[in-house]
């Protein structure tokens, strides 16, 4: 790890990542959960929210099987002496189950009645603005994972005001500006930080190359200027 990062004030909470082993497509097993809960220890964080997906058809996870796996890392990070505050919430995926929680307002959520959402990267969504009303209306935050990533805004960057003009908060990943996942990606990220449109930031992180990447991220310049051109909530978290 480069101990000459110092992470910013306005990062020291991470909202968005897949910590718990097991659970879906993030870290593959405890060991694996550990080493990266500690790495992020390392590299400044003060209080740790992951947020495994639930997806109906890929990974049906529900509120039980997260607590629980959220016990059993915390119990692990004790034993291994690593003391970080964690706890977790979910990445929803906009599907029908979704709607269904919202509905029995079952959601998890986190500090303000904030929920992390996303939806299909590769296929516009019907229904958004019908759905962000059910969140609202319901005293839920709706905040939208990762927007430079949906592949059909890269070409329509003025539709992200649409969006934001919806009542949708939005996190951005912070390796987006990193090239992490492409050009195109880095391209909306960009503009997502320069019009001001960011409310948090996260790390998505998924395995342990994830923070390689994530600690290159923090000495680009793009990353010190969100703080300049933005509004980011993490901190109070
Ligand atoms: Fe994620």
């Amino acid at each position: 790890m480069n101990k000459d990062i110092i992470l910013p004030e306005f990062y020291s909470i991470d909202l968005h990542s897949h910590l718990i082993p097991g659970i879906d497509d993030g870290s593959l097993n405890m060991e694996q959960s550990i080493q990266m809960v500690k790495t992020l220890k390392e590299m400044g964080f003060k209080k740790l929210i992951t947020t495994p997906h639930i997806m109906s058809h890929k990974f049906p996870n529900n509120k039980d099987i997260i607590l629980r796996g959220l016990d059993y890392l915390k119990n692990e990070l004790v034993s291994n002496n690593i003391d970080i505050p964690i706890q977790a919430a979910a990445e929803y995926y906009y599907d029908e189950h979704f709607m269904e929680l919202i509905e029995k307002k079952d959601l998890l959520t986190f500090g303000d009645n904030y929920v992390l959402f996303e939806f299909s990267y590769t296929t516009p969504v019907f229904g958004l603005e019908q759905v962000v009303y059910k969140l609202l209306s319901a005293g839920y935050k709706p905040i939208l994972a990762h927007p430079e990533r949906y592949s059909y805004f890269n070409s329509k960057l003025e539709k992200y005001h649409q969006l934001k003009d919806m009542g949708l908060l939005f996190q951005l990943n912070v390796n987006s500006l990193n090239n992490f996942y492409g050009k195109k990606v880095k391209i909306a990220a960009k503009y997502l930080v320069d019009r001001g449109l960011v409310d948090f930031i996260g790390s998505d992180t998924h395995r342990p190359n994830y923070l390689e990447s994530l600690q290159k991220s923090l000495s680009l310049k793009e990353f010190k200027s969100i703080e300049n051109k933005n509004r980011i909530l993490n901190k109070y978290l």
